[in-house]
């Protein structure tokens, strides 16, 4: 188990799948371009089942909890190869996650369907994009904890962990909406990559 002291008693440590609940209620509170997003939502895992847990499940080596007062209060989430993570997932993450989203409701909310086709979606990235950039990271941290210096130590973190590790690049996909995002990883030197009105993909070369 990795553990760093971020001040204040706040520890970022290994996550592992009995954290998993917190780390996919943490995704829903922060699924709205950083915002809450449980309002719009009928199915409360389906985000967190997409953003969250192949990563903890799958490449744990990289995966992160940021706790406080004894609580998860955000996670951080890294993919040293994103090539290998997603031919991982290709057999059997993806069929049993979209095997449990078969029969959903009728009733489910327009956001859970943008989520319902994300999630049919996914398989494999650009190969352009992995061969510039081929690691990728993901970070939400709850409300009540942003803006304390927690993000950018975790990114700072994760960064050198890569780099050590041999990686050569890390992108991210990023809502488009999400200015102060994108302004956060524009002082760790990101760039856009590609950007349409909804997704907005940013990579670093380290
Ligand atoms: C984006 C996020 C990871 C940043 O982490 P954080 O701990 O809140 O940010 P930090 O306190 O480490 O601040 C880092 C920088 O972000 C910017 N920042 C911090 N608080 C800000 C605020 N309230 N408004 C705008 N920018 C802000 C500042 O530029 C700051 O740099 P500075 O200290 O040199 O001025 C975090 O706010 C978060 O999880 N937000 C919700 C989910 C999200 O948007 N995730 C990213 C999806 S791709």
């Amino acid at each position: 188990m990795k553990e760093a002291h971020l001040g204040s008693g706040v520890v970022l440590r290994s996550a592992t799948a009995a954290d998993l609940p917190d780390l996919l209620r943490i995704c829903l509170q922060t699924g709205d371009s950083g915002k809450d997003a449980t309002h719009l939502h009928k199915l409360p895992e389906l985000v967190g089942d997409i953003y969250v847990a192949p990563y903890v499940l799958h490449q744990p080596d990289f995966a992160y909890a940021l706790i406080a007062d004894n609580k998860v209060v955000g996670y951080l989430l890294g993919v040293l190869d994103t090539q290998a993570f997603e031919n991982t997932l290709a057999q059997g993450y993806w069929s049993t996650t979209k095997a449990k989203y078969v029969q959903v409701d009728s009733e489910i909310t327009a956001s859970d369907q943008d989520l319902l086709k994300d999630l049919a979606k996914q398989g494999f990235s650009d190969p352009a994009l992995i061969a510039k950039y081929p690691s990728h990271l993901h970070i939400d941290i709850l409300e009540s904890h942003q803006s304390a210096g927690y993000g950018k130590a975790m990114i700072a973190y994760l960064l050198d962990e890569l780099k050590t590790a041999g990686s050569t690049g890390v992108h991210l996909h990023m809502s488009s909406k999400n200015d102060r995002a994108r302004a956060f990883y524009k002082k760790f030197g990101f760039i856009e990559v590609t950007e349409d009105a909804n997704e907005c993909i940013m990579g670093l070369i380290f």
